[in-house]
């Protein structure tokens, strides 16, 4: 194990929240005899105000590590800039017994660590080291923009004039100084040096650029940082509404920059959006899934999509996410997973955080296995069979032509393998006519579409897509 320099047991083995480490190295354990790797969050902008770093940077001036953090006297009897935190209000927080501010991008709980500090990010290195020590196989970064700052402090612009009287509310400003500095990449650069001393290591790192073309942003990930151990997200597809041309644009704007060795992660949800049936609709919910896992590169489900959950209901007792008030869906996307029938969803045995979403009787995992047209069953389907496909896991992706607006169309091929996936994106029957459709049908998301053959022309079911093999 790497040397820390301090007791690192302080940090990780008494952890009320989290247990004992006995926990998550049997869930490694178990998880690697499966054949299933994990991935962890790696929260690395900031800490809890209640975590010892920041205690003991709070408590003088001249703390040892008070630059871990980032203080900054007030200007004008207020805050030091105008940067705003992404849940709302200024990004600074007083801090009456030294008379200063601190930064938090995000809540004034979660202060941001100074990543300027050499030996700030040396301890980011450390705790990498120990977790992967332990049997990781990488992470999910978390609000990387957020890592680098502009050092002169300098104010963030407004997006437009206009907006000046309301220029309090995040969206109101363009972060060009708050967020997403130059020295980012070489940042994320030193982050990967710590994978790369071990063997088949990965991060996946949370990228939200702003502006009006995300792709460029996520292609400096793999330009200037690494691509052979790291990707960004691409989470257009958790913004954009659920529109074949949406989608097609996105995509294959998105595919024809890639290069070969830069692996695309799409998702279609996660944990601080509404959940993608609830966007989407009940109804687009398995074409979805058809679409994520025929599309190249690492595909992410989030936990719940399997069993088509939808947001849940949060009674107000419950608010104690600050997100909630620039946005409803947080912790509706966030209830217990639905295993059961059973009390609390069968999710656990003591009384869960969120309450489980009100269908957790009717849809729960139980009932799905039992059921051959569930969607649990459809994404199962999918992941055999992009598992046993060449084509789908490292096959070329090309546009095709469906000459309709509501159908997104493609083909993966590999060797002399060609699958096309056609996904209708309209609750209504959509006809795509083109030579390049003579087949067999291989898998629908409608259940009642039989596997038959197919010869120039397909007639696809209302919301239905369909993978075809040539
Ligand atoms: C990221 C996470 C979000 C979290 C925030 C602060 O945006 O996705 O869930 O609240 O960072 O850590």
């Amino acid at each position: 194990m790497a040397d820390f320099g301090y007791d690192i047991s302080d940090y990780y083995s008494v952890d009320p929240v989290f247990g004992n480490l006995d926990d998550i190295q049997e869930l490694i354990d178990q998880a690697h005899q499966r054949g299933i790797k994990v991935l962890i969050d790696l929260v690395a902008n900031h800490t809890s105000d209640e975590h010892p770093w920041f205690i003991e940077s709070r408590s003088s001036k001249n703390s040892y590590r008070r630059d871990w953090y980032i203080w900054r006297d007030g200007l004008n009897d207020g805050p030091p800039n105008d940067w705003l935190s992404v849940f709302g209000g200024s990004a600074w927080q007083y801090d009456k017994d030294t008379n200063q501010y601190y930064l938090h991008s995000f809540s004034s709980k979660q202060p941001d660590l100074n990543w300027a500090n050499p030996q700030v990010r040396r301890a980011v290195k450390e705790f990498m080291s120990f977790w992967l020590d332990l049997g990781v196989d990488g992470f999910r970064a978390d609000a990387i923009y957020w890592l680098a700052k502009d050092h002169r402090f300098r104010n963030d612009p407004l997006k437009y004039e206009s907006l000046a009287l309301k220029s309090s509310d995040y969206d109101n400003l363009a972060h060009t100084y708050s967020r997403n500095r130059p020295q980012l990449y070489k940042y994320l650069r030193g982050m990967t040096t710590i994978l790369r001393k071990y063997k088949d290591r990965f991060m996946v790192i949370e990228a939200e650029p702003e502006g009006a073309d995300p792709a460029h942003e996520y292609l400096k990930f793999y330009r200037y940082v690494d691509p052979s151990h790291m990707a960004p997200f691409n989470f257009e597809g958790i913004y954009y509404p659920w529109k074949a041309s949406v989608f097609k644009l996105f995509i294959d704007r998105f595919q024809r920059a890639l290069k070969k060795k830069y692996l695309p992660v799409y998702t279609f949800g996660n944990h601080d959006k509404s959940r993608l049936a609830s966007r989407f609709g009940e109804a687009a919910a398995p074409s979805a899934a058809v679409l994520l896992l025929t599309l190249p590169g690492m595909p992410f489900i989030y936990y719940g999509e399997e069993i088509g959950m939808q947001d849940g209901q949060i009674p107000s007792l419950f608010r104690k996410d600050p997100l909630q008030k620039r946005g409803p869906d947080r912790d509706e996307a966030r209830t217990p997973m639905q295993w059961s029938s059973s009390a609390y969803a069968g999710f656990s045995q003591g009384r869960p955080w969120l309450p489980p979403a009100k269908d957790y009787r009717t849809r729960n995992v139980k009932n799905q296995l039992a059921d051959p047209d569930s969607i649990l069953n459809l994404y199962r389907e999918l992941i055999k069979l992009r598992n046993s496909s060449k084509a789908l896991k490292y096959g070329s992706y090309k546009p095709l032509d469906t000459a309709n607006l509501y159908v997104l169309g493609f083909s993966r091929k590999y060797g002399r393998q060609n699958l096309i996936v056609l996904v209708n994106f309209k609750p209504r029957t959509e006809q795509v006519k083109s030579k390049e459709l003579s087949g067999r049908i291989v898998l629908s998301s409608d259940p009642k579409t039989e596997k038959s053959h197919v010869n120039g022309s397909v007639e696809l079911r209302p919301n239905e897509a369909v993978i075809i093999a040539t």
